[in-house]
């Protein structure tokens, strides 16, 4: 049998090869929500990964994008997989997308594992192990003023209606850094901070399953995570705020209304 850890790793590539295959192919797309797209190849996925992760261990529960979500008592252990992180990049045919996928023991979360199928890049975190990518430790970013930094956002379906819809907080931001960017896959951007590729990466509007892996890949690369106001993080708040650590006061601040 194979452990927690090989068992995500496996199923997140399965589904990354799947998704590398029908990228740029005709797909069909539905919509969830005016603007929250899901496509068959969410669904399939999911499917993947479900198989996968129920023959390894087949006690253990879901929370998981798509559909497969079962209850499962406060105490008990669950994956919290994002089939398809990056849907309306996917649905473009812009290749920013991925798979994540998290294991959760009594609310804490315990590895995380986030796969980018088109750059073939597979971050793991373990908690008290480090995080890496393709097999090599990974770090955050060393950038210790607001001005010389590089981060990232995004915006929630509903910008037009939802007065939260960080188009404060963004003009805030753009006018003190040197650059910013709005990748479109939450899971992505959190395990670039933690890799150093950005400094920092807020949003105000996501689900567990956006967060949970990445959270963690960003916590074990020294990096440091919280909600966006400040307070403790926990991938059920919505919200998400991770930085290399010296930046994060600095962006709080900027974020803040
Ligand atoms: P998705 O692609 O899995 O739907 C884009 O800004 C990022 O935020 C993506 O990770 C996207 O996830 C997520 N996202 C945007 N709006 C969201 C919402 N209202 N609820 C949950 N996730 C959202
Ligand atoms: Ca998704």
């Amino acid at each position: 049998m194979l452990s927690y850890l090989e068992s995500a790793i496996l199923a997140a590539k399965t589904a990354g090869n799947f998704q590398r295959e029908k990228f740029r192919s005709s797909i069909i797309i539905r919509e969830k929500s005016p603007a929250n797209l899901v496509t068959e190849v969410d669904i399939q996925s999911e499917n993947i990964i479900i198989k996968v992760l129920t023959e390894n261990h087949p006690s253990v529960g879901f929370l998981a994008e798509e559909q497969h979500t079962s209850e499962v008592k406060a105490s008990a252990e669950r994956w919290i997989i994002d089939p398809l992180d990056g849907t309306t990049n996917f649905a473009h045919g812009y290749p920013l997308f991925g798979i994540s996928i998290a294991f959760e023991r009594d609310n804490i979360i315990e590895l995380g594992v986030v796969y980018v199928p088109i750059l073939d890049e597979m971050f793991v975190a373990q908690r008290g192990k480090g995080a890496h990518l393709n097999g090599k430790s990974i770090k955050v970013s060393h950038t210790n003023h607001l001005k010389d930094s590089f981060l990232a956002s995004g915006f929630p379906y509903d910008a037009w209606t939802n007065k939260d819809n960080n188009t404060k907080e963004w003009e805030n931001i753009i006018k003190s850094v040197v650059s910013s960017r709005c990748d479109g896959s939450a899971a992505i951007d959190l395990c670039y901070v933690a890799a150093g590729f950005l400094d920092g990466y807020w949003e105000l509007d996501l689900e567990a399953w956006d967060m949970a892996a990445g959270s963690l890949i960003v916590e074990e690369s020294g990096g440091q995570v919280s909600l966006p106001d400040g307070n403790i993080f926990t991938p059920y708040q919505r919200g998400v705020l991770a930085s290399n650590g010296l930046l994060h006061n600095a962006i709080l601040e900027k974020l803040a209304r």
